[in-house]
């Protein structure tokens, strides 16, 4: 199994997720908003090796081919991505380029191969500003942002390409927002940077790292005026994608499933379950809507339970309580390592 972006956030955990039902895993990432250092911390959750590692980006077709040629790839988990909603507005052309640019590598080089078996990340993000109701697979597509305009333009691709090339089976798997950490707390949420994602973020000014989480909008049409998500626990995340590889033979063509609890959270929920969790209440300021932002984007989740009967295990505390033990235990996220779990190696 070949794993684009598997130092990130998500894919570190697939990695422990897979390793742990068996497979033998390979893994490229370029370390944009990673480490290397997270691999020490998945072969110990998982008590075995991550087959092989190599730093690329997948634009580099020529490494990335000699990686194809190197080893017996059956199937792609492809996580590798630009995320923000606000970078992606203040770079479109690199978010389309690293985004579908890198995905069109992929299937090329997949297709070069003979590799036409894709588990594809996708996000919630393509439904854009919806309203309050539910969202299931068919309601109407409208990217409010670079970055979901990406990931709804590589879908359309590979639906397109399956369309055109009965070899290929796409597993296109639209998740909400997902939060949380490995329960050991030795993996993590730990991007570069300030972090533009909540969860990361409250967990930073809990530990003590930043002053305080500035909300973003108290003025949406939402109950308590703050934006309203589907937040679902990371190893929820990723046990849907190894479910995923059960269903790659279920037959050519793609499907898209979303991934997420079903359930909205306002900031202000989550800000309440993290500061209870913590034991001190988080202090915020509400400033000014994040640009590119919208209201309310919440899942139905149903037809993956009904496709697979998968269906996610944990809630918005469990995600609170795991995201809390590892800024606990790595209150300097992976670059502390020596100080934080590893030094018991
Ligand atoms: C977006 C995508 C999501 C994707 C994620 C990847 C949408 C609707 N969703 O998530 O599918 O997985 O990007 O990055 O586009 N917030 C604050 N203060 C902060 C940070 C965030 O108030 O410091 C607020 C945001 O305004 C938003 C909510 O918290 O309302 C969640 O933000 P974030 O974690 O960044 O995720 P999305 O932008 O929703």
């Amino acid at each position: 199994m070949l794993v684009t972006g598997g130092a990130g956030f998500i894919g570190s955990h697939a990695c422990v997720e897979l390793l742990d039902h068996g497979y033998e895993v390979i893994v490229v990432d370029d370390y944009a908003n990673s480490t290397p250092h997270v691999f020490a911390r998945v072969e110990r959750i998982a008590g075995r090796f991550v087959g092989a590692v190599y730093e690329l980006d997948l634009r580099d077709r020529r490494a990335l081919s000699a990686v194809f040629d190197r080893h017996s790839v059956d199937a792609v988990m492809h996580f590798a991505a630009l995320k923000s909603v606000s970078g992606s507005l203040e770079a479109p052309v690199e978010y389309y380029d690293t985004n579908v640019g890198g995905t069109t590598a992929l299937l090329r080089t997949m297709h070069e191969h003979g590799v036409h078996r894709l588990v594809f990340s996708s996000s919630g993000a393509v439904y854009g500003d919806a309203g309050p109701g539910l969202l299931d697979e068919s309601a109407p597509v409208r990217p409010a942002n670079p970055y979901a305009a990406s990931k709804w333009l590589c879908e359309q691709i590979l639906a397109d390409v399956c369309r055109r090339r009965p070899e290929y089976t796409v597993l296109c798997m639209r998740y909400f927002n997902p939060a949380g950490a490995h329960p050991s707390g030795l993996l993590g949420e730990d991007p570069h940077g300030v972090p533009g994602n909540l969860v990361p973020y409250v967990a930073q000014v809990a530990v003590g790292r930043r002053e305080r989480l500035h909300i973003f909008g108290g003025d949406y049409p939402t109950p308590d005026g703050t934006a309203i998500r589907d937040y679902i626990h990371v190893m929820d995340t990723v046990e849907a994608h190894r479910v995923a590889l059960d269903h790659l033979s279920d037959g050519p063509g793609m499907r898209v499933f979303n991934i997420g609890l079903g359930q909205g959270s306002s900031v202000l929920d989550v800000v309440a379950v993290f500061s209870e969790t913590c034991g001190v209440q988080v202090p915020y300021d509400i400033v000014p809507r994040r640009p590119g932002d919208v209201a309310h984007v919440v899942a139905d989740a149903s037809a993956v339970t009904l496709a697979w009967g998968w269906r996610p295990a944990r809630n918005l505390a469990d995600i609170c309580r795991d995201a809390w033990r590892f800024q606990q235990l790595n209150p300097r996220g992976y670059a502390g390592a020596g100080r934080g779990p590893d030094s018991k190696r």
